[in-house]
């Protein structure tokens, strides 16, 4: 790195890209330098707000010298080929999640960083929201006791938003697991120790139209010895964010009036309609993403420690101790994804390492697999990929 702010490059001028535009915008202690995406308009509008250097493909955008590390955005099913791309050209990497979308793909891209000698981050993902963070320093200060056991759950409109038709396909990485269980998955291994044992589960793909798992039950148990039940609709009936006090997953107000929104605006559209639908989501399409006045978050969260439930909220945690009941705030930054930029900053600058690093991204990558698997064979699914949450454990 030769300037004072961490010169990025982002491959993917899509819909991930634009949820990590406020952050972008907001961060002093980084920098878009340059972008690859094969849209001419995507590369123009970049151009237009950031002045930097556009390219038509990653390979390009990896041979520029004056970018430290590459934000891959592209679509799941391109991560491997694009860190493989970035890892060649020295860069270090922040791959959205997931990592990939199969087992073999995450095994190459873990060996290319780690052979090119660059840090691989997968995020951004929801386990780097400020009260997913709180209740992890609160879990490791001891305060509480051990955690034995974590509630997830989130209901949401995920399997009815615009759609590209591989979207919809699990084998290419469609439906809620690789997407949204990813998430969840993170979140439960950060607060349990990272060390999955099993898998129990069972999977739902219940409309014939979007034909890929639109939801899940899963039953996980850790090395720690506290165990974890993952709950996951899709299907755009209830809504959970009313138990998050009507805040969206992004940190805005939910309002009633949205309630059925994403059903309606599919109705009547073909698949092309439809990915012609989600591309005026994308960067340039002049829909930009609002302050946020609360935290991300991915659904309810209950934490059972020894001596208190730590409930998770877009604000903070709330923590139900054995005779008190109280509330700790998490910080809100102007940059809403602010965790992240602490860690790419931190990897950089100081080649200090995130829990969420490859070999993190490919054992929550397992834990879907895993579901996925014990749902088909009706068995319970032992994991062997795992790794704990300090740079140490996930090496050992
Ligand atoms: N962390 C989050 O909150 C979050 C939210 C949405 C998506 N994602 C992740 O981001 C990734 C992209 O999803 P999306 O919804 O933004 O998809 P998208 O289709 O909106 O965006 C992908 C972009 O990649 C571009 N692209 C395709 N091929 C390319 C290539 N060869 N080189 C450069 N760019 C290329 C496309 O033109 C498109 O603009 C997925 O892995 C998804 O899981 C993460």
């Amino acid at each position: 790195m030769t300037s004072d702010a961490v010169r990025i490059g982002v491959a993917g001028l899509g819909r991930a890209f634009m949820l990590m535009l406020p952050t972008f915008r907001n961060d002093p202690r980084i920098k878009l330098v340059a972008a690859a995406a094969p849209r001419a308009a995507s590369r123009a509008a970049f151009e237009a707000e950031f002045g930097g250097r556009t390219y038509a493909t990653v390979e390009e955008l990896a041979k520029d010298a004056d970018v430290d590390l590459i934000y891959i955005a592209t679509p799941h099913q391109m991560h491997a080929e694009h860190v493989d791309a970035a890892a060649r050209g020295g860069k270090h990497i922040l791959v959205d999640k997931p990592l990939a979308v199969s087992m073999g793909d995450a095994d190459h891209m873990v060996a290319a960083a780690e052979a090119a000698g660059v840090h691989l981050i997968v995020g951004p993902s929801h386990s780097f929201d400020p009260p997913v963070s709180l209740a992890r320093t609160l879990i490791e200060s001891g305060e509480f006791g051990a955690v034995r056991m974590v509630q997830a759950l989130n209901y949401t409109d995920f399997l009815y938003r615009p759609r590209r038709p591989e979207e919809l396909r699990t084998e290419e990485g469609g439906g809620v697991l690789f997407s949204q269980g990813i998430h969840q998955i993170d979140i439960v291994r950060l607060l349990c120790g990272g060390r999955a044992r099993s898998v129990t589960a069972q999977t739902g793909a219940w409309d014939p139209d979007r034909p890929t798992e639109g939801a899940y039950c899963a039953l996980m148990d850790f090395q720690s010895g506290a165990f974890a039940s993952l709950t996951y609709s899709g299907y755009a009936h209830f809504d959970s964010d009313c138990w998050m006090n009507d805040v969206g997953e992004l940190g805005g107000p939910k309002s009633p009036e949205g309630y059925g929104q994403a059903r309606k605006a599919l109705r009547d559209l073909d698949p092309g309609a439809e990915a012609q639908l989600k591309s005026t989501r994308t960067y340039g399409a002049g829909r930009e993403p609002l302050a946020p006045k609360h935290n991300e978050h991915f659904g309810p969260i209950l934490v059972s420690c020894d001596r208190a439930d730590l409930r998770l909220t877009p604000d903070g945690v709330e923590i139900f101790a054995d005779t008190k009941r109280s509330f700790r705030k998490a910080p809100l930054d102007p940059a809403p994804r602010k965790p992240v930029i602490d860690a790419v900053v931190a990897a950089v600058c100081e080649s200090i390492s995130p829990a969420q690093t490859g070999r993190w991204g490919r054992a929550s990558l397992e834990v879907c697999h895993a579901i996925l698997q014990s749902a088909e064979r009706r068995k319970t699914i032992l994991l062997t990929r795992q790794c704990g949450t300090t740079p140490k454990e996930i090496h050992s």
